[in-house]
């Protein structure tokens, strides 16, 4: 799989004034974020700060009301949410959503196929081209699903997988997309201490493997101490303080607003 590549100024997604209102609910306000290749970032803050909406206004699921977002050196606040997986940034949902009544191998093939998807005429002349994009995509989900330990569940639904494979199936099918910049959202939500330290283990593997940059938003506070370089905190919609995750957990107004105690 290819290895991230950046606009040649080291920053591969940046968002400015970025801004999404329901109504008269500011939901995320001026976000600013630079994430370069390879980084891990964690994007924290208690429930309804705008995680979330960050996340649906980057992957081009919800549409900013201002601001912009810049990747890999071009403009995609506009952008349908599948060609911005085109272009390199996959995602994964807080609640999962995968094809449950596909088998898990179909999950994986289909996200596969979202990146390179052949022409019609190319399914109907059988051409070299639909043949090399076969073979890639077989490539790929092998790997995948090996990656995860999926490999002996390939031919098993889905629906029937337990909670924690679910949520591998769900990470190894966003990675499929052959992203530059893989984002998180919660992806230990429901998962004991045993299981969180392996998604660890398993996220810090992707980039090390894949060169990918990681944007992960979490509740679970090891986790995102432990596996972040640098940790931005939201509060009502506005980044309160960025750094690293010594000096996030030294700041008295991080204390405060987030963990509720200076
Ligand atoms: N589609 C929507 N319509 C109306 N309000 C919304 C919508 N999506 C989010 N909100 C509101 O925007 C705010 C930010 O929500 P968001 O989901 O981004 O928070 P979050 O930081 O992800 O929270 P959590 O940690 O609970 O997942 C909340 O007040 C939420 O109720
Ligand atoms: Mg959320």
């Amino acid at each position: 799989m290819s290895i991230a590549a950046s606009d040649g100024t080291g920053t591969l997604l940046e968002t400015r004034g970025l801004t999404k209102a329901f109504r008269s609910l500011v939901a995320l306000k001026n976000h600013e974020i630079i994430v370069r290749p390879r980084e891990i970032v964690g994007v924290i803050g208690p429930n309804g700060s705008g995680k979330s909406t960050f996340f649906n206004v980057v992957t081009g699921f919800q549409r900013p009301n201002a601001g912009s977002v810049t990747f890999a050196g071009e403009p995609i606040e506009r952008m349908a949410a599948a060609d911005i997986v085109r272009l390199g940034i996959a995602r994964t949902f807080q609640g999962t959503r995968l094809l449950k009544a596909l088998t898990v191998e179909e999950n994986v093939r289909a996200a596969a196929q979202l990146r390179h998807p052949s022409g019609m005429f190319d399914a109907l002349l059988g051409t070299p081209r639909l043949h090399a994009a076969a073979r890639a995509t077989d490539a790929i989900t092998d790997e995948l699903l090996d990656l995860v330990g999926l490999t002996a569940r390939a031919g098993t639904r889905a629906s029937e997988l337990a909670y924690g494979d679910q949520r591998r199936l769900e990470l190894i099918r966003a990675l499929a997309t052959r992203p530059r910049l893989l984002m998180l959202d919660e992806p230990a939500a429901g998962m004991d201490s045993t299981e969180t330290r392996g998604i660890l283990d398993l996220i810090r593997l992707i980039r090390d493997r894949y060169g990918v940059a990681i944007i992960v938003v979490e509740h679970d506070m090891d986790l995102i101490m432990n596996l972040c370089e640098r940790i931005q905190v939201l509060a009502y919609g506005e980044r309160i303080f960025e750094g690293t995750p010594a000096e996030v957990q030294a700041n008295p107004q991080v204390r405060e607003v987030y963990l509720g105690h200076a």
